[in-house]
């Protein structure tokens, strides 16, 4: 019988310091992949940018490691980008996404100097060239558009790309061009390329080459029809992790290699010069870096099931809930012993629905006070946590090298009461 090492610590000794539910990330495993998707992603005709997507994990301590490896940050709100603010980002290398940015959202970005606005619409478009103006902030943008690729685990579907909320289908070039003109008229705001997203959890590479192979064709369509020319494409993020056995993702440097070189072939063969090429992951720079660790309660044995109750539940982690998404688990205290019945682990959340795991093949000596780890946690759970029953937000702990240090703290109730108001509006 052993116990779980997580970045040379042991889970018993995380747990007695932090207590649980804890997230723990093995730090080592975050900085392996964000050097892995650099060191893949290279070319020798065009400039490469790996680019984080905060809303798989966000908190100070993970941009300064994003900033430190030398990648970009994909933000989506005015809060993302507030928390890179105080960690002291490199607002250049800043990407601001969202399908409905407000006024004041854009205007934050103008004032902090952030590099690049990832333009969704046409409104979107008009309130940006006019905010620049009024703020004289320079800024570029990227236009997202819809590709009409749709990929998912383990198929991709081509869409009309009609039905997406977020951008705009490639098929509409004439309204593309009627909605870039104001920044292509403005003196602040600089048009670079576009962008695309076709998913998430992707574990194959058709996807990616059919909106690769699509929005080259159309970049050099838009150059041949209007004379826009877009320098910069970023394809987004979406490249899977490993859940469960049955999900064989590609590695992340291995896939990163293939976009580059399917991106070189695509331009030589339409005859485009890019400038520059980028992604943005996010679930697969920090998801299999992180543990999520629980103390076991009461084992309930119904007629037909085994439950294994645990510390937390749909409150740190929403995914099995929204998604029917699937992990896997461990007795983190009783690691090499044999797993001989079928548990059902569930969540301590006052909804039938909060089970975080059907079916999972743990040994049956697991008893009270021991930990189970849900592997892969780290992508997420955290980001979509809430206060569902007044549940607070676990701690966080980086681990490395037999040291930890805690990088966000647990959530108290006080903590929970501090928007708590009772005054008169004047209306
Ligand atoms: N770029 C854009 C424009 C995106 O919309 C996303 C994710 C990413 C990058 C990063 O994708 P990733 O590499 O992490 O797959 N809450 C869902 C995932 C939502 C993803 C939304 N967009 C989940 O828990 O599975």
């Amino acid at each position: 019988m052993a116990n779980l090492q997580i970045g040379g610590i042991d889970c018993r000794d995380l747990a007695a310091v932090s207590g649980t539910p804890l997230l723990v990330y093995d730090e080592s495993k975050i900085e392996q992949q964000l050097a892995a998707a650099i060191q893949g992603f290279q070319s020798e005709h065009f400039e490469t940018e790996v680019v984080y997507a905060a809303k798989a994990f966000s908190c100070k301590a993970i941009f300064r490691k994003i900033q430190e490896a030398g990648a970009g940050l994909d933000v989506v709100s005015g809060g993302e980008l507030y928390c890179a603010k105080e960690a002291g980002v490199d607002m250049k290398r800043i990407y601001f996404h969202g399908n409905n940015k407000s006024d004041e959202e854009i205007s934050m970005a103008l004032e902090l100097g952030c590099g690049t606005i990832v333009l969704d619409n046409r409104m979107e478009c008009r309130r940006l060239c006019q905010l620049a103006e009024e703020h004289k902030k320079n800024i570029q943008v990227l236009l997202r558009v819809n590709p009409g690729v749709e990929a998912h685990t383990h198929e991709y579907i081509r869409t009309s790309g009609a039905d997406s909320k977020f951008g705009i289908s490639i098929e509409k070039k004439e309204e593309i061009r009627q909605l870039l003109q104001p920044a292509l008229d403005s003196k602040y705001v600089e048009f670079k390329g576009f962008h695309s997203h076709i998913g998430s959890q992707i574990t194959e590479t058709e996807g990616f080459s059919a909106a690769l192979e699509i929005m080259i064709r159309f970049i050099r369509e838009m150059k041949d029809i209007y004379k826009i020319e877009a320098k910069h494409l970023s394809i987004g993020g979406g490249f899977g992790i490993k859940y469960t056995a049955s999900d064989k993702p590609i590695p992340l440097g291995d896939m990163a290699g293939m976009l580059a070189r399917i991106c070189e072939e695509r331009m030589a063969a339409e005859g485009i010069d890019l400038e520059k090429l980028l992604i943005e992951p996010g679930r697969s720079i920090v998801g299999e870096a992180g543990y999520a660790l629980y103390t076991v309660g009461f084992g309930k044995d119904t007629d037909t099931k085994h439950f294994l109750f645990v510390d937390g539940g749909m409150s740190d982690n929403i995914r099995p809930a929204l998604y029917q998404a699937e992990y896997s688990c461990d007795i983190a205290t009783r690691l090499g012993e044999k797993k001989d019945r079928t548990y059902c682990i569930a969540g301590k959340n006052c909804e039938s629905g909060d089970i975080l795991i059907k079916e999972a093949e743990l040994p049956s000596s697991a008893a009270e006070g021991d930990l189970l780890v849900i592997y892969a946690a780290g992508a997420y759970g955290y980001s979509m946590a809430s206060n569902y029953n007044r549940a607070g937000r676990p701690e966080v702990v980086f681990a490395k090298d037999g040291k930890a240090r805690r990088v966000l703290r647990r959530e108290t109730y006080q903590d929970q009461l501090r928007l708590e108001a009772d005054e008169q509006l004047t209306i």
